[in-house]
């Protein structure tokens, strides 16, 4: 009996896995079939030294593709255990799957893995409508599900309080000219598979604007409106900080955006605090947690966000080469 993934398992997946988030739409994976098991590895030539000297983004995307990998495999009634960065000699290698016993997907994993295809970021202004009570209860159960904890900041003076961190951190990076300049490179004016098309970036910020947006070349607003009037605000943290406890936060993650697509909800994402470390370590403080806040999240209900480009499969997989 073959025991391990097929190349046609592997790339029904990996086609799901690359849908996931990435700082910059960076997608700094690659994946590959070794001894019959699927691994998914970081691609250090999609590094972004500016914005992310540590690799903690590229972890969190690694961690995002996992659980899409996982869902895409459950879903075809292959379910995968999962070992995270497998071999100490090889820590490029984030997560080795192999195949757990043949079962039907349950009805959740079916409904999250039909959300893949709709998940984008919107950075686009939410409606005034609030998020239900049990919809919020559902976000924080998908990160529970993943172990890691989703802080909701409820009431102006908690989301001020937060919005004050987020500016300064936003301040921090904007004086690095190489963090200025490595965003610049990642905005898309013409097609391209990876990078942020200036269409999805979202409207261009203004200074009355409670959240700091990233400048990736919106479109201009009418001057002096505010931007949104009271979005969801969330911080998604993790137990620890390591490596590994970044690619568990990277799964969470796609969880709680899955979950938020599912429920009829836009997200975007917001890590200007995550990535300064004076403003993350307040950021924790703030919320009086321990562990580590790995992403803060918008939610809200708004006009539908669009698709960012992707690399094909083939440009991310590494096959062995079959002699001729
Ligand atoms: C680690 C990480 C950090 C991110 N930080 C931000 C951010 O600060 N601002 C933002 O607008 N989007 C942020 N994003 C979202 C990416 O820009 C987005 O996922 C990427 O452009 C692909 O677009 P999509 O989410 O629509 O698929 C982040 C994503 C990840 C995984």
């Amino acid at each position: 009996m073959d025991t391990g993934f097929t190349v046609a398992q592997l790339r029904a997946a990996v086609a799901d896995a690359v849908r996931a988030p990435s700082l910059h739409n960076s997608q700094p994976w690659r994946f590959r079939l070794r001894d019959g098991g699927i691994e998914l590895s970081v691609d250090p030539a999609r590094r972004l030294p500016a914005t992310d000297p540590s690799g903690w983004g590229a972890r969190i995307a690694c961690g995002a593709a996992l659980f899409n990998l996982r869902l895409a495999l459950a879903v075809a009634g292959t379910p995968a255990r999962v070992r995270l960065r497998p071999y100490p000699a090889e820590p490029e290698v984030m997560a080795r799957l192999v195949p757990d016993l043949p079962r039907r997907p349950t009805p959740a994993e079916q409904s999250l893995h039909a959300a893949v295809a709709r998940r984008f970021s919107n950075r686009a202004p939410f409606w005034p409508d609030p998020v239900p009570a049990d919809t919020r209860w559902r976000l924080g159960e998908a990160a529970r599900a993943e172990q890691c904890w989703l802080e909701l900041l409820i009431g102006v003076s908690a989301v001020n309080a937060f919005a004050e961190i987020a500016r300064s951190a936003n301040r921090v990076l904007e004086r690095d000219p190489d963090y200025r300049a490595e965003l610049a490179e990642w905005v898309r004016t013409e097609p391209a598979p990876d990078g942020v098309p200036a269409a999805a970036g979202g409207p261009q910020s203004e200074p009355q604007d409670l959240l700091p947006a990233r400048g990736f070349g919106g479109r201009s607003r009418a001057p002096g409106r505010d931007f949104e009037p009271e979005p969801l605000v969330v911080v998604l943290g993790s137990a620890g900080n390591t490596a590994t406890d970044q690619l568990v936060a990277g799964q969470a993650l796609q969880r709680v955006l899955l979950t938020a697509t599912d429920a009829g909800l836009g997200a975007s994402m917001m890590s200007q605090p995550i990535e300064v470390p004076g403003a993350r370590e307040a950021l924790r403080l703030s919320l009086g947690r321990f562990g580590t806040p790995q992403m803060v999240m918008r939610i809200g209900y708004g006009q539908l966000g669009r698709p960012t480009p992707r690399r094909g499969v083939d440009e991310v997989l590494d096959l062995p080469v079959v002699p001729a």
